[in-house]
């Protein structure tokens, strides 16, 4: 028997820490694939793309082939065969991924990777149409969320530890951009999916989150195992 657990929501909700302890914690595989739609930004952004110009970044992403590894249980995303995992995390790319990701050439090159892996080990994906989407039949699907201010502080938190120099304002800014890109694009927008679980971290410690998502897991597909005897 396969699990899946789907966690949505949008940037900044601390969907990868959590979905990397969930997944720790049950010994399951975890999935980020907005790091897969973040190299096929690192791969427009190289070849300098406009990222006005739809036509362009779906003839250019023909040419991009991601794929997945793990690497002492972290995953290891490969652009045409690179190891790209250290270019992923900037502004810059996740601005560029949330354009790209818009686009349906480049929702359609990532969606098949996205399904085989979950078809084959237990995983916890985490991204925007994973529940909507790409794992409609997932065994529990979390909408995970928190205010737009609380996300954007945590982003500043995140940058100023590493000694980067960022403005507060400036990140609540691109934070809001990417909620509304992300929400009212055409294709697999970022929305709740009717049996998603919703849950608000704006006043929850990551050991809170981490918690009740397993008790949400446990409740149903524990119980469910009982009830049907296996
Ligand atoms: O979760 P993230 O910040 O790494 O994602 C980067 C961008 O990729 C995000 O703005 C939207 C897009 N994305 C998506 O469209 N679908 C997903 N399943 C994951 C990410």
């Amino acid at each position: 028997m396969i699990y899946n657990i789907a966690i949505d929501g949008p940037a900044g909700a601390g969907k990868s820490t959590i979905a990397r302890r969930v997944a720790r914690e049950l010994s399951f595989v975890y999935v980020d694939t907005g790091a897969m739609y973040r190299a096929m930004a690192l791969y427009l952004l190289r070849r300098e793309v406009n990222r006005e110009a739809p036509d362009e970044i779906a003839g250019a992403c023909q040419d991009a082939e991601i794929s997945i590894e793990y690497r002492d249980g972290e995953q290891v995303v490969l652009l045409n065969g690179e190891n790209v995992n250290p270019y992923l995390r900037t502004e810059e790319v996740g601005n560029m991924a949330s354009v790209s990701s818009a686009n349906p050439e480049v929702r359609k090159k990532l969606l098949d990777l996205q399904r085989k892996l979950a078809g084959t080990m237990n995983v916890v994906m985490d991204g925007r149409d994973i529940g909507t989407t790409i794992l409609p039949n997932a065994d529990v699907k979390i909408y995970l969320t928190a205010s737009a201010h609380t996300r954007a502080k945590r982003r500043y938190l995140e940058l100023t530890e590493k000694g980067t120099a960022c403005d507060l304002s400036q990140i609540q800014k691109d934070i809001e951009e990417r909620d509304q890109r992300d929400m009212n694009r055409e294709i697999s927008p970022l929305k709740k999916a009717e049996d998603a679980v919703l849950v608000d971290s704006s006043d929850m410690s990551i050991d809170q989150v981490v918690k009740s998502i397993l008790q949400i897991y446990r409740d149903k597909v524990v119980k469910s195992e009982k009830e049907s005897g296996q």
